[in-house]
């Protein structure tokens, strides 16, 4: 299988990056994307050319680290997967595939296809926690959790903080991804102490780190790998204005 790969180059932060054009052979159908870029940087490496930089580790659609832009959508083709999930017989033979980092003003460019996401980390900093005395493990059934809360949490739990839903909004807003780790242990009763003080403290630092405003395009849900809804989003707004009011 051979496919014309258009990627971006680019040193660092500081210099202006452009699209470098390879020709690949050699690929097979089955190869991951991320083993074609592999593929890729071993050719590069036998002509003394620097290998592209992107960033794996998993490559199992679980650490959230492999996101780029490929073709114009965030993570490839299809829905609700990550870059690592994605395989060579998504494209054609002779197919040119255009990849590139996250573009977003939040996401610094480290190298070519390597973005800074420590704007996500900074807002789970502000409150992705809970209050919890040291020493032996409680007993599990200490604090009975309806089934349908514990689901609810669960679906939000699954954010990787892969990016996407930055990547792939027009105003490249953060609110999917906040809202998933507010709304994760606001509604579990170990996570209420500190109920409306995370919820604002995050918010403030989701704004402080240049994201956009959220105006429920509804892409970042398209895209998100864990399948996150944007019904999490207006909860977020919800109980912000109760955190307001009460907090
Ligand atoms: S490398 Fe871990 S999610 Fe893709």
């Amino acid at each position: 299988m051979n496919v014309i790969f258009k990627i971006w180059r680019q040193e660092h932060a500081a210099v202006e990056g452009y699209f470098k054009t390879y020709e690949v052979d050699g690929l097979t159908e089955d190869m991951s994307f991320l083993e074609a870029l592999d593929h890729l940087n071993e050719t590069l490496v036998l002509i003394n050319e620097k290998v592209i930089a992107f960033e794996s580790d998993c490559r199992e659609g679980i650490c959230g680290q492999c996101g780029v832009f490929i073709n114009g959508r965030a993570h490839g083709p299809h829905q609700h997967i990550t870059t690592c999930q994605l395989h060579m017989r998504s494209f054609k033979d002779g197919d040119t595939i255009v990849v590139e980092p996250w573009r977003a003003e939040a996401f610094p460019i480290v190298k070519d296809l390597v973005v800074d996401r420590s704007a996500f980390d900074r807002i789970i900093q502000q409150g992705a926690y809970i209050t919890a005395k040291t020493g032996t493990a409680p007993e599990a059934y200490a604090i009975p959790i309806s089934k349908e809360i514990s689901e609810r949490a669960m679906d939000v739990a699954a954010c990787i903080g892969c990016g996407a839903c930055v990547a792939a909004c027009k105003n490249a807003s953060a609110a999917l991804f906040t809202s998933a780790k507010i709304n994760h242990l606001n509604q579990l009763p170990q996570g209420r102490p500190e109920e409306h003080s995370r919820l604002l403290d995050m918010v403030a630092q989701m704004e402080l780190e240049n994201f956009g405003s959220c105006t429920f395009t509804a892409a970042c849900e398209v895209e998100c790998p864990a399948e996150i809804s944007i019904n999490s989003i207006a909860e977020m707004n919800a109980r912000y204005i109760k955190a307001k009011l009460f907090g």
